[in-house]
């Protein structure tokens, strides 16, 4: 498995995972990305080191209103995590190396496990916006892969295997942690296209016959690239809204955003179960 050091960009990627974390003691087992609306249970997490992605020197800075973007060091039930509190989204004008740094950041610091979380449109008519699924599976629709380029000294290292892209053991940690919180547990397909605009319901038409559940315009270059580490991936996506054509409504971001909030009590009582029996797991 090619280690971080591999990475084209390591040496900034371990300049900024040394000064992310509190101390050299710190040995976070788990990573979890947290996309817009989704928040750190505060019940049971605590913040040792907080740390705004600007304060890191040439690290790229989000745009997009919902994502504050920082990296928070802390533990939660004796778990050390890192968390990344927002992303970096590629319609932002980033490449698709350096939308997955907090994913390299997380894998120069050791953690092995990532949950990633986001908002996303509801395909699948069978289900209700305000609902969470668990990503069984993804379609790359963004037309880019962060492995593409990449300098490595084995080329057939980049031919990875991705038909278990999301880990079964922790995925079903995750729908667990759905049914303790009374929801009916929702597992899907997840395609990720590059946005910034929405679909069209042409588009939304042809991803339901591709078998897509949610549409989303991140995650999946972080699930390569945590594959390419070795990472266990997992994801959630909570559904801020109907795809586009599937109700008479138009789309506006800043309802996307309100649907996130609305449901971020939701989702954050979900991680704070995945995180019990997460540790009670790893114990
Ligand atoms: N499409 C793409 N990305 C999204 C959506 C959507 O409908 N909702 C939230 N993120």
């Amino acid at each position: 498995m090619p280690g971080i050091e591999s990475h084209p960009d390591f040496a900034k990627i371990k300049s900024w995972a040394e000064i992310i974390k509190p101390d050299d003691s710190f040995a976070p087992k788990l990573g979890i990305v947290l996309g817009s609306g989704f928040t750190p249970p505060a019940e049971i997490f605590e913040s040792i080191k907080d740390m705004a992605f600007s304060q890191l020197k040439e690290f790229p800075v989000p745009g997009v209103a919902g994502h504050s973007g920082n990296f928070i060091s802390g533990s939660a039930l004796g778990v050390d995590l890192i968390v990344s509190s927002g992303r970096l989204h590629f319609y932002e004008g980033h490449s698709f190396r350096s939308i997955s740094y907090p994913i390299s950041i997380m894998a120069a610091l050791g953690v092995r496990d990532i949950l990633l979380t986001n908002a996303a449109g509801l395909i699948n008519d069978k289900w209700q916006p305000g609902e969470l699924m668990v990503v069984r599976d993804h379609i790359n629709f963004m037309g880019v892969n962060p492995l593409a380029n990449w300098p490595v000294d084995d080329p057939n290292s980049r031919f990875i295997d991705l038909s278990r892209a999301y880990n079964r053991k922790l995925s079903h940690m995750l729908e667990l942690a759905l049914s303790r919180n009374g929801c009916e547990p929702r597992v899907g397909n997840y395609v990720a296209v590059s946005g910034p605009s929405y679909e069209t319901p042409a588009e939304i038409m042809m991803f339901k016959s591709f078998g897509a559940d949610a549409v989303g315009m991140s995650t999946v270059p972080e699930t390569i690239l945590g594959n390419y580490f070795g990472i266990n991936m997992c994801a959630l996506s909570c559904f801020t809204n109907w795809a586009a054509g599937l109700n008479a409504q138009e789309l506006k971001h800043s309802e996307v955003l309100e649907m996130g909030h609305k449901s971020s009590r939701l989702a954050s009582m979900t991680i704070k179960e995945f995180l019990s029996i997460y540790a009670s797991e790893i114990k």
